[in-house]
């Protein structure tokens, strides 16, 4: 089956059909994914938290993001792969956003890149769309910027903040991406960005008028019950049941009572006389 294309993302929008894009950070993730008929799988650097136990992005390195883009690649049949350019893979200058690109695209199988950012970013938007490699932008809360934000705080929020974030989402869509990610801004901010632009805009915590959603698939699965953002909506407990699953285990094994006959594998013929060595 083939993989959506930036084509087939661009033709959705365009009949106002919402795009879905959801997380995945590894191959047995992408597949349950893929199964669920999203359009678009973002292997985000947000797994620098949760999967790598970090409490923000910016440890998360091209190679960490290579390895786990291949995994997700494996995974995936349908749904358009997304790679994320991670902290210091773009910010230098074009040639280093082309160069971290390719490798997503070569190495990983992406079907294109994401980097944060708006008129900053712009440029490297420019060099990687004008060497064929498409582009999805985010503006907004950019998770990169934590420490420049003073923390993961909503962005937009006033007349002049407001501004800044149309101005960076129309200079990342002059540049050439093909999509945006608004993330973490007011809805009426986003609808406007969204009105504005003739590009996709995908939402995070920016409210139900852009032309598609995205979230974090450990959030979708309650994968960590103790994180609750107001932007996060929960589809599972899976925290919970994993729990329960793994001390029913444990307390089989303790009691004896796994593996069963059921579980274990016999000799063909009559069973193997053991010598009592104690
Ligand atoms: O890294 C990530 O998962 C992201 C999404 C939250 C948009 O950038």
């Amino acid at each position: 089956m083939k993989r959506q294309s930036v084509l087939d993302l661009r033709k959705k929008a365009d009949n106002d059909e919402k795009i879905v894009m959801v997380t995945a950070y590894d191959y047995t993730m992408a597949r349950l994914v893929d199964a669920a008929g999203v359009d678009m799988v973002l292997v985000g650097d947000s797994l620098g938290m949760v999967v790598q136990g970090h409490d923000d992005t910016l440890p998360v390195t091209l190679d960490h993001m290579v390895y786990h883009v291949q995994c997700v690649s494996r995974g995936l049949q349908r749904a358009h792969l997304v790679a994320d350019m991670p902290f210091m893979s773009y910010q230098i200058d074009g040639a280093q956003a082309l160069a971290s690109a390719g490798r997503l695209m070569q190495e990983g199988r992406a079907n294109s890149v994401k980097l944060e950012g708006g008129e900053r970013s712009a440029e490297a938007v420019r060099r990687c769309v004008e060497a064929g490699i498409p582009v999805v932008g985010h503006v907004g809360l950019t998770p990169q910027s934590v420490h420049a934000m003073g923390g993961f705080r909503i962005q937009g929020r006033t007349e002049e903040a407001a501004d800044r974030v149309v101005r960076d989402a129309v200079a990342v869509a002059e540049a050439g991406a093909f999509c945006i990610v608004l993330e973490g801004i007011p809805s009426d901010v986003a609808a406007e960005i969204t009105n504005r632009l003739e590009i996709p805009t995908i939402g995070i915590g920016a409210g139900p008028h852009c032309s598609g959603q995205v979230l974090v698939c450990n959030d979708i699965l309650g994968m960590d019950l103790s994180f609750a953002p107001k932007f996060v909506k929960r589809y599972a407990r899976v925290e919970e049941t994993a729990v329960q699953a793994f001390e029913a285990f444990a307390n089989e094994v303790r009691a004896g009572s796994f593996p069963g006959p059921e579980h274990s594998f016999e000799r063909k013929n009559a069973p193997r006389k053991v010598a009592k060595l104690y």
